[in-house]
């Protein structure tokens, strides 16, 4: 009788374990909660049963009899104890999670550091390579090396993300991928640039529209540093911020993989027939493209998702409902209201709710894109892009430059304005009439900053309350948010990128609009804040260089992306931007009543504040200089030199 209760007790605990686990409850922290419980119960069950019925059945399974009752008296308390810990851990916390984060960020900078520049000299660094990569260095490699070295980098044998990019190419036959990069350039509708390579000189291809000339010779001036060591080819530049090349999970899965192989003794110079190889590109127009143009549409269903695994939710699920927040969406790569993996939060395809969160998703001005792996360079992509990132010619120019003088100095941050800012233009997608403005990231900012025609949703801050004074979450209204908090976060001049009715309610609702301020005024402030607009960031390299803490919340994943650390050189924000007000209230501390009664006082952090400012700049000053997008993209041509040749096989670099 007793065996039989408890077996179907035990199986019941069982089932509703595995539904809370495979359904999803809507609170996933519940959930977790619900399956512990439901795992708890259904071991301490199953020892009960095993424990009667060794007692009532000589041929049982003796072992249990064996066990003295201590033992399970044991498993209870402990039960007890843990799922008491859990149920407190999850109201109230004695420590902030930034400080967490801000800790554990150092070690995995600090661990990223050790495995960057192992290598002492060049043998040493063909043998990283040779591990790493499961290939020959390319043909030129010791050239490479000494540039590096040179110029004191200090990246030498991590270059991760220039594999992950070029990857599938290694699935296409040089011929093709040739033959792609002229289909992307000879057409001046493409809206791409095409870059040669011959005997060592650079030009830029004749049909490039004059407003954006600026780019290809800008990459023209960055690789002439060092085409004398590259071999003849050309390269197809996108000219548009947005990324394009995305090709479906069924399809990339099988391209990836897939390496050189090792051996003994490559040849070590490219092949020497390759100018004729690549077909002239000529000012004539071309009719045909193998780009589709969506812009002004939805993408994400497109082409935003189609790099996701079938059975992932930005595949199978459509988060209609965008005034309701996602919590699943979020939840994977956060640490309460904060963001605390940042690699994680670029990956979409457990967010289908950014669909109607992004301009690029949205309604991006300009998108021409294809399913097909095409060979294309660009300058930031949204995760499930194919697109190959480089350093933006925008800021190998220095086209926003961090240049602080008398006037404009960049003061002690101790000396700087609490303030946290942000000026810039609704350029992020086009707007034309049908509202999608209000679900873009910058204005979505904007608006939960300023709080006009007080209409922002209540916002969760983590507040010391009570006697232990230990943190709790409190959903706060907006209009006291924005008089706890110093913001100055404006558009600038008008509204862009908008139709009808759109352009004037925006006016209306981010009025006043302020005049444009000089770059350089940024570093009165101590906090930057940093949001997409249509493609790679023009500012967030000039932001880490200041004494200032730069915010950033971004799809947009750059060249750099590896190098940089969230939390220990910039402050991570997620795109929904629900922790933005709790991560502030860290920052920059609260001191009054919050609710008309509670009375809350948080220190401000502007030691931690400091030091990742500090950290970031003294970083970027290390990795990001002009000389280490030089080193970048010798390495990244280097590689696509011999990815390009015919005899890809058989070339490599090897120590004599
Ligand atoms: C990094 O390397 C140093 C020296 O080899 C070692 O002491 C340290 O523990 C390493 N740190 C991490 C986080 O791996
Ligand atoms: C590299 O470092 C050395 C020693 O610190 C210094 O003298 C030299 O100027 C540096 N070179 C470059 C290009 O930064
Ligand atoms: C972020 O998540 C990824 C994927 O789950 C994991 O590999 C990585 O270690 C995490 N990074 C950090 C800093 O926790």
């Amino acid at each position: 009788m007793t065996t039989t209760v408890l077996t179907t007790f035990t199986s019941l605990m069982t089932a509703a374990t595995v539904l809370a686990w495979t359904n999803g409850h809507p609170f996933p922290p519940h959930s977790t909660g619900l399956a512990f419980l439901g795992v708890s119960l259904a071991v301490f069950g199953l020892m009960a049963y095993f424990h009667l019925e060794s007692q009532s059945d000589e041929k049982g399974v003796s072992l249990f009899r064996k066990v003295p009752s201590a033992f399970y008296l044991a498993m209870l308390l402990l039960f007890f104890l843990w799922t008491g810990l859990w149920a407190s851990t999850r109201v109230a916390v004695n420590y902030h999670p930034i400080d967490m984060l801000v800790f554990e960020a150092q070690r995995y900078h600090q661990q990223y550091l050790n495995q960057t520049s192992l290598s002492t000299g060049l043998a040493e660094a063909v043998n990283h390579y040779k591990e790493r990569y499961g290939q020959n260095p390319p043909p030129g490699f010791d050239h490479w090396y000494r540039y590096a070295t040179e110029r004191n980098s200090t990246m030498i044998d991590d270059f991760d993300s220039i594999h992950r990019d070029l990857e599938p190419f290694y699935s296409l036959e040089p011929k093709v991928i040739r033959d792609r990069t002229w289909e992307m350039s000879a057409n001046q509708w493409n809206d791409v640039a095409g870059v040669s390579i011959r005997n060592g000189q650079v030009t830029v291809a004749p049909n490039i529209v004059p407003t954006h000339k600026w780019m290809p010779d800008g990459l023209a001036d960055m690789i002439g540093k060092f085409a004398q060591w590259l071999p003849d080819m050309d390269l197809a530049f996108n000219l548009n911020d947005e990324c394009r090349v995305s090709v479906p999970y069924e399809d990339i899965e099988g391209m990836r993989g897939r390496s050189l192989g090792h051996r003994d003794e490559p040849q070590n110079s490219f092949s020497s027939d390759r100018a004729s190889q690549w077909k002239a590109i000529s000012e004539d127009q071309i009719p045909n493209s193998p780009l589709q143009e969506i812009s002004w549409q939805q993408t994400f269903h497109r082409y935003g998702n189609v790099g996701c695994p079938p059975n992932s939710p930005a595949r199978t699920t459509r988060h209609w409902d965008s005034s309701s927040f996602c919590t699943q969406c979020a939840y994977p790569h956060s640490l309460g209201a904060f963001l605390s993996n940042w690699t994680l939060a670029a990956d979409i395809c457990h967010q289908p709710d950014l669909a109607d969160l992004h301009g690029l998703y949205l309604s991006p001005a300009s998108f021409k894109g294809t399913h097909q792996l095409y060979p294309l360079f660009s300058q930031s992509k949204a995760h499930g892009f194919n697109d190959i990132l480089y350093p933006s010619a925008w800021n190998y120019l220095e086209k926003a430059k961090y240049a602080p003088s008398n006037e404009r100095p960049d003061m002690a941050f101790a000396e700087k304005d609490d303030t946290i800012f942000w000026r810039g233009a609704t350029s992020e997608g086009v707007s034309q009439g049908r509202g999608q403005w209000r679900a873009m990231t910058r204005q979505r900012f904007i608006h939960l900053a300023n709080n006009p025609n007080n209409s922002a949703p209540a916002q969760p801050l983590l507040l010391p309350t009570g006697k232990s004074k230990r943190y709790s979450y409190w959903s706060l209204v907006s209009s006291k948010l924005t008089k706890l908090f110093k913001t100055d976060i404006h558009v600038v001049d008008n509204i862009v990128r908008c139709a009808g009715p759109d352009c004037e309610n925006q006016a209306k609702e981010f009025a006043p609009l302020v005049p444009p301020s000089d770059f350089q005024d940024h570093w009165k402030y101590k906090y930057l804040l940093d949001l997409d607009g249509a493609g790679f960031s023009g500012r967030f390299l000039p932001f880490l260089q200041s004494r200032s803490l730069p915010f950033k919340a971004a799809l947009f994943r750059e060249w750099w992306d590896d190098r940089i650390t969230p939390w220990a050189h910039f402050v991570p924000l997620d795109l929904r931007g629900h922790g933005f007000w709790a991560t502030l209230a860290y920052f920059q501390g609260i001191d009054g009543l919050i609710d008309g009664s509670t009375e809350v006082k948080i220190d401000p952090h502007v030691q931690v504040a400091e030091r990742i400012a500090d950290s970031g700049k003294d970083w970027a000053e290390q990795v990001l200089r002009k000389d280490d997008m030089e080193i970048y993209m010798f390495r990244l041509l280097l590689e696509w030199g011999r990815l390009t040749d015919d005899k890809r096989d058989e070339l490599g670099f090897e120590m004599k």
